[in-house]
C-alpha cells in the first residue's frame, strides 16, 4: 500500500543480529539500522566529553552508505572501527541503562527510519522503539555458542582474549541488558523466536526473508480482501473491495497510520470537504464500519437500496440531535465502529471548520475511543462548488493516535470541561493530520 515496512530484530549480544539484519536488509532492499552501533557511537562520544553529565543534544550522529557498506559518523569523524572495541562494548552496555541515553537513541532511530522500509536490530525495537513493527523477530542462541562466535570474530581480528574471558563478558552484558529498569531486553509476546544455536547464517537469513515476504504479501492481501471485515455481509465486502480498486485507479488512494487503528467500539472522526470523503474513509478503515446519512438520500431508489448494504443508516437532523445521538451510542455500546464527520457538514473550503460537540458527547456516553483522521486531496478532486470530480488527483487518508474518553475523565473533574478539552484536542489532531506533509 506504499506503506514503509519495519522488520524489528531483537536479541542478546552475539546472537548474530548484525550479520543477519545486514543481509536481510540487502535481500529485501530495505535500509539497515544497527541500533547497537548508535549506543556505541554515543558511548565513544561520551568518553570524550569533559562534563560529568554531557548534554546529549550536542551528540550528532549519522550513517553514510559507501559501496553498499554503512559507516557510522559522530560529527564528521568516522567511528565505524573504533566503536567495535571491547572497551566500547562494555561502555555502551553501561550507558544504555540511562533513561536519557535511551530517549536520545530512540529519537535518532525513529528519525532515521522515517518514511523508509527498514530492518532494525537491537534489544528493545519490537517492545519499545517500534511496537507496531510489521515483523518482530527474537534472535537467540545458547551462551556458549554465542561466546564461541564472538571469540572466533576476535581471533580473526587478532584479538588476545580467551574464550572464557569472552563468555564472562557476554554474561555480564546479558545480565545488564536484561535487568535494567528502562527497556530491558525482553522477548515480545508477538515476536517470532529464531534459535540460531544450530542454524547456519544462511538458514537464519532465509527464514527471516521468507517470513517478511509472506507477511508483506499477506498484509496487502488481507487489507484488500478485508480479513478484519470477516463479519460483514458479502455485499458489503464486494462493494468495499470494488471501491478500493476504483479509488486506487482514479485517486491513487494512499492510507497511512493504519498501525494507530484500534479494535473495539470506536468513533472514526475525519475532516470533511468533499463527496469523496465518505467512501475514502469507509475503504481505508480495516474493520467493518457504520455511518449515517441524511434520510432524504434514501428516497432515491438506487442509492436508497445500496446505502443500507454498506451499513449506512438514515437519520433526520444533525449529529447533535438526541435521537441521532441515541442511535449512534447504541452502535458503540455494542462495540461497533462508527464514522462521524465532527464538523457536521462538508466545509466550504479546504480548512477544517470548528468541530461540533456531538463526538465528545458520544464518546462520553459510550466511554469509547475516537480516532482522528485527516483526508487530504479530496477537496482538490471534488470541492463543494463543482459538479463533477477531477480524476487522477491523489487522495491520502491518515489515521492519527486515538483519543480515549477515559483519559479525560481521569484528568478533569467537570464533564463540560472534559468535553471541551476533548473537542479541542480532536480538532487540533484532525487539523494537523489533514495538513501534514504527504510524504
Ligand atoms: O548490539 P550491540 O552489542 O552492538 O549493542 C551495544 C550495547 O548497546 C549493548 O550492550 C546494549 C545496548 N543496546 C541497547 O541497550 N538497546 C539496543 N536497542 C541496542 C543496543
Amino acid at each position: 500500500m506504499g506503506k514503509s515496512f519495519c522488520v524489528a530484530i531483537d536479541g542478546p549480544s552475539s546472537s548474530g543480529k548484525s550479520t543477519v539484519a545486514k543481509s536481510v536488509a540487502r535481500e529485501l532492499g530495505f535500509f539497515h539500522i544497527d541500533s547497537g552501533a548508535i549506543y556505541r557511537a554515543l558511548a565513544w562520544w561520551m568518553e570524550r566529553q569533559t562534563e560529568a553529565i554531557p548534554n546529549l543534544d550536542c551528540f550528532s550522529y549519522h550513517i553514510v552508505e559507501k559501496g553498499g557498506k554503512l559507516f557510522h559518523y559522530v560529527g564528521n569523524i568516522d567511528v565505524s572501527s573504533e566503536i567495535r572495541s571491547p572497551y566500547i562494548s562494555q561502555r555502551s552496555s553501561e550507558i544504555a541503562v540511562l533513561s536519557a541515553v535511551r530517549k536520545k537513541v530512540n529519537e535518532l532511530q525513529r528519525e532515521i527510519a522515517k518514511g523508509r522500509s527498514v530492518v532494525i536490530e537491537g534489544r528493545d525495537i519490537g517492545s519499545v522503539v517500534f511496537p507496531h513493527a510489521d515483523v518482530k523477530i527474537f534472535l537467540t542462541a545458547d551462551l556458549s555458542e554465542r561466546a564461541r562466535r564472538r571469540y572466533e570474530e576476535f581471533k580473526q581480528k587478532g584479538g588476545v582474549h580467551t574464550l572464557e574471558e569472552v563468555q564472562k563478558d557476554l554474561l555480564e552484558r546479558d545480565t545488564r541488558d536484561r535487568s535494567r529498569e528502562d527497556a530491558p531486553l525482553v522477548q515480545c509476546p508477538d515476536a517470532y523466536v529464531v534459535d540460531t544455536t544450530e542454524m547456519t547464517v544462511g538458514e537464519v537469513i532465509e527464514k527471516i526473508v521468507t517470513l517478511t515476504k509472506r507477511r508483506k504479501a499477506s498484509s496487502f492481501w488481507r487489507f484488500l480482501v478485508g480479513e478484519k471485515r470477516s463479519g460483514a455481509s458479502a455485499v458489503y465486502k464486494i462493494i468495499v473491495f470494488c471501491s478500493l480498486v476504483l479509488y486506487k485507479i482514479f485517486f491513487r488512494l494512499e492510507i497511512k497510520g493504519i498501525e494507530n487503528y484500534p479494535e473495539g467500539a470506536l468513533i472514526i472522526a475525519p475532516n470533511h470537504s468533499s463527496f469523496l470523503d465518505p467512501p475514502a474513509i469507509g475503504i481505508a478503515c480495516p474493520n467493518e464500519v457504520h455511518c449515517l446519512a441524511k434520510s432524504y438520500l434514501f428516497e432515491n431508489k438506487l442509492i436508497g437500496s445500496i446505502l443500507p448494504k454498506i451499513n449506512t443508516h438514515p437519520v433526520s437532523g444533525d449529529a447533535g440531535d438526541l435521537g441521532v445521538l441515541k442511535r449512534i451510542s447504541e452502535f458503540l455500546l455494542k462495540g461497533k465502529q462508527v464514522i462521524i464527520f465532527p464538523e457536521g457538514t462538508r466545509s466550504e473550503t479546504n480548512e477544517v471548520a470548528p468541530l461540533k460537540r456531538g463526538v465528545a458527547l458520544l464518546a462520553s456516553m459510550a466511554k469509547c475511543r475516537v480516532i482522528p483522521v485527516g483526508i487530504k486531496g479530496a477537496y482538490e478532486a471534488w470541492p463543494k462548488n463543482k459538479k463533477f470530480p477531477r480524476l487522477f488527483c491523489k487522495i491520502t487518508v491518515i489515521f492519527g493516535k486515538p483519543l480515549d474518553w477515559k483519559d479525560y475523565e481521569k484528568k478533569y473533574s467537570n464533564k463540560k470541561q472534559m468535553q471541551s478539552e476533548f473537542t479541542k484536542d480532536l480538532e487540533e489532531a484532525i487539523k494537523a493530520l489533514s495538513s501534514c506533509d504527504k510524504s
